[in-house]
């Protein structure tokens, strides 16, 4: 309760000193000397600096923590919802020993406003980045009055507090920036959540986005055990505090925990020599990561595809749209639980636990009581320790839906227990006895350990096809076709059966003596691959099976080297959009729908776990659709194979279509998943315009179909891009999106292009946000050649590159 006096000596004080005050670096702010803008202060050991800075693109000041060695990344922002106009902030301490940030007016901008006053207030920014308040005449160095770390942003530093305060109620959490030019609150938030066990969530506004599961005694569920690495975290849990907090051994590292504007939150670290930030790791990771994508009662694991799987016992609530891929509505049991005698509980090792929505946590039961408690109560539908240290104690219970269930790293080793009915287990109890009775005869029956090994193994190769697809029977037949059954299919390979003239040789139409019809494509000889090593290949690639790829039947390879497909009735994509006429055929959702297609079947091929194929000749007259109009990659069978780890090849045989081809794989012969995403980018314009990227004509400039796109793009006229028939079927921001996708494939440099994965996401998410399209390569150049005479005209052609490059 001071007096008017003093308040105006104060501020004559601040005065004075802004315009005596030069711009140096001060190492302490007391009441006598504040911290005008221009001036900084920095933490003893020269890491991090205090003072005013002002965003990319924003005039406005904002008082900030940021690092000496990477000056546009701040930490900390003072007043994140109160700018300052213009440089006259000052930082100064306040009559009640509180910081106080005030504008050219001397209104109150900011205050540390803590309740704890001090007879002597001295802020200092320690070496940690923590700027602290405290009292010089308190004997206690460590006693602050107030200090930023209690209030983080958008950054998490080694030595933070991150989660509860008991005894005052407080909870430390991450908020991002509103925009990369806004320090503003924004919409997502990276907190613990402590209803009944504590949890680590992501949320955009209120909506979930991703969590870590629960706290189990020894980790977070579901994220993956932190080894020995360069910092080690600890997590605090007693009756006052729930904290988690990570520390440097090596103080010379520089890292941070940042929840950026996208919503991603990710742990950084400051590169020594390039000075720019690496990505050490990031949650939402991958599409298992996102908040219940699975829907209810559903398993994602993210090596298998599809990805999700409804849990043992349940079925898909909408079969049809979850074989579309849409596993909103999730699965139902297909089996009610009745709550008669007989139901029991199926075992599900090494998942994240479900979402604690509607749940109940005993800390004192055991597991067996913790069965008994279920069984009880007939809404329960699954149970497991809540603790699982020490053999494991507690019980937590969860009722009806089980929401975001996926699988996770052996590590954490948790089982749940999902509540069954006695038929289900039955059943289940049935398939695993037959099982075991099968293995038991085969130990007791051979004395050949060889035999045993190649059996279990086959068992194992069994059961996990069995999980992925229903057509097993077929998946693992070849079909070797001799040459008169094929001549005879197809007429002996008479013009009239010709359907068209792809790369590496002429198809020709057949039917079988079944009746079922093929289409056979005769490959030009002259690869210079051996028939065996040509048929392992076949092999291998028939065990390919997706919607979107084109099934290969089988092969011949007497004499002359045949592929049989199955057959499409529906001939290519280039034979609708740009046809006037069966263009109409094709209206916006169709295309849409389309897209996705190609774009899934792509994805396949790419980050197939066995195989990487870059098809390496994507193209409108290589995607064909079927009675459905369902799109299908064809001519992957003559792409190349990649192993596991292969990316990038080079080849002196260019082999691809003008108009498709990525630059440095015309150039250079290097091809990769990103010069196949270059292909897919022309494909989605192409689809999007319904014109042809090599033959577009326009009045004003000289560019192809690319270069239309991206002077249309940076001329703000971006939907003019859109087929004139899609005008009454679109939607325009789906156009856009796709425009903005197609372009980002294009890009000149494959670095900048997007993997399959991200333009799933990006095509999939309205929310997604997109980056900024770079330059297209190749967008002038141009086609000097012949008119367009419909279907099958973009021959393949084959270039080669002298050795010297
Ligand atoms: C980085 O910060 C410096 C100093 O604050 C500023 O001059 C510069 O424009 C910033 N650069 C970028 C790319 O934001
Ligand atoms: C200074 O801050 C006060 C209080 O927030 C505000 O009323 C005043 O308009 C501000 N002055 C200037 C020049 O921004
Ligand atoms: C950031 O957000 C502010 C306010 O929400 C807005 O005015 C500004 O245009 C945005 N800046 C960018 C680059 O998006
Ligand atoms: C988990 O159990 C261990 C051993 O019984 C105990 O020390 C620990 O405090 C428990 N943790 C929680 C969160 O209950
Ligand atoms: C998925 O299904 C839900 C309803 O079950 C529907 O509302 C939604 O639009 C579908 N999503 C897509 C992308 O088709
Ligand atoms: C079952 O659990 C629910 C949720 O805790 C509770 O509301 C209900 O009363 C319980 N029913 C019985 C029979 O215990
Ligand atoms: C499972 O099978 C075994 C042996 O066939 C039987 O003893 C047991 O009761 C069965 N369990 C259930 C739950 O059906």
């Amino acid at each position: 309760m001071e007096s008017l006096p003093s308040i105006t000596f104060f501020y004559t004080l601040i005065s004075f000193s802004i315009f005596l005050e030069s711009s140096t670096a001060a190492d302490t702010i007391t009441p006598t000397r504040p911290l005008n803008d221009g001036e900084t202060l920095v933490s003893s050991g020269q890491t991090f600096e205090l003072g005013f800075f002002s965003p990319d693109d924003s005039k406005s000041r904002y008082l900030g923590i940021w690092y000496k060695n990477s000056p546009n990344t701040s930490v900390w922002v003072a007043n994140r919802e109160n700018p300052i106009e213009g440089s006259y902030g000052v930082l100064s301490i306040g009559n009640d020993g509180n910081l106080v940030l005030l504008n050219k007016t001397k209104g109150i901008i900011w205050s540390s406003s803590s309740s704890r006053g001090a007879e002597n207030p001295t802020a200092q920014l320690l070496e940690t980045g923590n700027l602290v308040l405290r009292d010089e005449s308190d004997v206690d160095p460590e006693s602050y009055t107030w200090q930023s770390f209690d209030f983080p942003c958008n950054t998490l530093l080694a030595g933070m507090k991150f989660g509860w305060n008991f005894k005052d109620g407080q909870n430390r959490y991450l908020t991002s920036w509103r925009n990369a030019s806004d320090p503003a609150p924004g919409d997502f938030t990276w907190r613990i959540d402590i209803v009944g066990l504590p949890q680590m969530v992501l949320r955009k506004g209120s909506e979930k986005k991703f969590r870590s599961g629960p706290w189990n005694g020894l980790s977070f569920n579901g994220l993956p055990l932190i080894k020995k690495t360069f910092f080690k975290s600890s997590l605090v849990d007693n009756a006052d505090e729930f904290y988690y907090l990570y520390e440097l051994d090596d103080k010379s590292i520089i890292t941070r925990l940042t929840l950026d504007e996208l919503g991603i939150y990710q742990r950084l670290v400051l590169s020594k020599t390039s000075k720019k930030w690496d990505i050490v790791y990031a949650v939402q990771d991958d599409l298992c990561d996102d908040y219940g994508r699975c829907g209810a009662n559903s398993i994602c694991r993210i090596n298998d595809r599809p990805i999700c799987e409804c849990l043992e016992g349940f079925v898909p609530k909408s079969q049809e749209e979850w074989e579309f891929q849409n596993w909103t509505s999730g699965c139902i049991r297909r089996t009610q639980l009745d709550c008669q005698k007989g139901e029991g509980f199926m075992e599900l090792e090494g998942v994240k636990l479900p979402d604690l929505l509607e749940f109940w946590v005993s800390k004192s039961m055991t597991l067996k009581e913790c069965e008994e408690e279920c069984l009880r109560n007939c809404s329960c539908t699954a149970y497991t320790n809540s603790n699982i240290s020490e053999g494991g104690s507690g019980c937590l219970i969860w009722f009806r839906d089980l929401i975001d269930i996926r699988e996770v790293h052996e590590d954490n080793k948790q089982n749940i227990y999902i509540r069954m009915p006695a038929s289900e287990l039955e059943l289940m109890n049935g398939s695993r006895q037959s099982k075991k009775r099968l293995v038991v005869v085969v130990v007791s029956s051979t004395a050949s350990g060889v035999f045993i090994l190649g059996l279990v193994l086959w068992f194992i190769v069994r059961k996990r096809k069995k999980r992925g697809s229903k057509t097993e029977k077929e998946d693992l037949e070849l079909q070797l076709f001799d040459l008169a059954t094929i001549s005879s299919a197809t007429n002996n390979f008479s013009d009239s059966n010709l359907i068209g003239k792809g790369g590496f040789g002429p198809v020709y139409k057949g039917t079988l003596a079944t009746g079922q019809e093929i289409a056979v494509k005769r490959l030009s000889n002259n690869s210079g691959q051996g028939f065996q090593e040509f048929k392992n290949e076949v092999i291998l690639i028939a065990k390919l099976q997706h919607r979107n790829l084109v099934r290969l039947l089988g092969c011949c390879v007497e004499e002359e080297r045949m592929l049989v497909y199955e057959y499409m009735p529906n001939k290519s994509l280039d034979c609708f959009i740009f046809d006037q006429e069966r263009s109409m055929l094709l209206n916006w959702p169709k295309r849409f729908d389309i897209v996705m297609g190609v774009a899934r079947g792509l994805l396949y091929l790419h980050q197939d776990s066995i195989l990487r194929i870059i098809h390496r000749d994507l193209k409108t007259s290589n995607i064909l659709l079927d009675s459905e109009l369902n799109p299908k990659i064809s001519d992957f069978g003559i792409a190349r194979v990649f192993g596991g780890q292969q990316t990038e090849a080079k080849t002196k045989l260019v082999i691809g279509t003008y108009g498709y081809m990525s630059p440095e794989y015309a150039i250079d012969g290097k091809f990769s998943v990103k010069s196949d995403v270059f292909s897919f980018g022309v494909l989605l314009l192409e689809i999007v315009s319904g014109k042809k990227n090599r033959r577009f004509c326009h009045p004003d400039h000289l560019h192809n179909l690319l270069g239309h796109a991206w002077l249309l793009w940076n001329e703000g006229k971006t939907l003019e891009l859109m087929d004139a028939c899609l005008k009454d079927s679109c939607v325009e921001s789906q156009v856009l999106r796709c425009i903005q996708v197609g372009l980002l494939c294009v890009q000149k440099l494959p670095v900048d292009r997007p993997t399959m994965s991200s333009i799933i996401f990006m095509l999939g998410n309205e929310e997604a946000t997109l980056p900024q399209p770079k330059q297209p390569g190749f967008f002038i150049e141009r086609s000097s050649e012949g008119d367009d005479k419909g279907c099958y005209t973009e021959n393949t052609v084959t270039l080669t590159i002298p050795e010297a490059r």
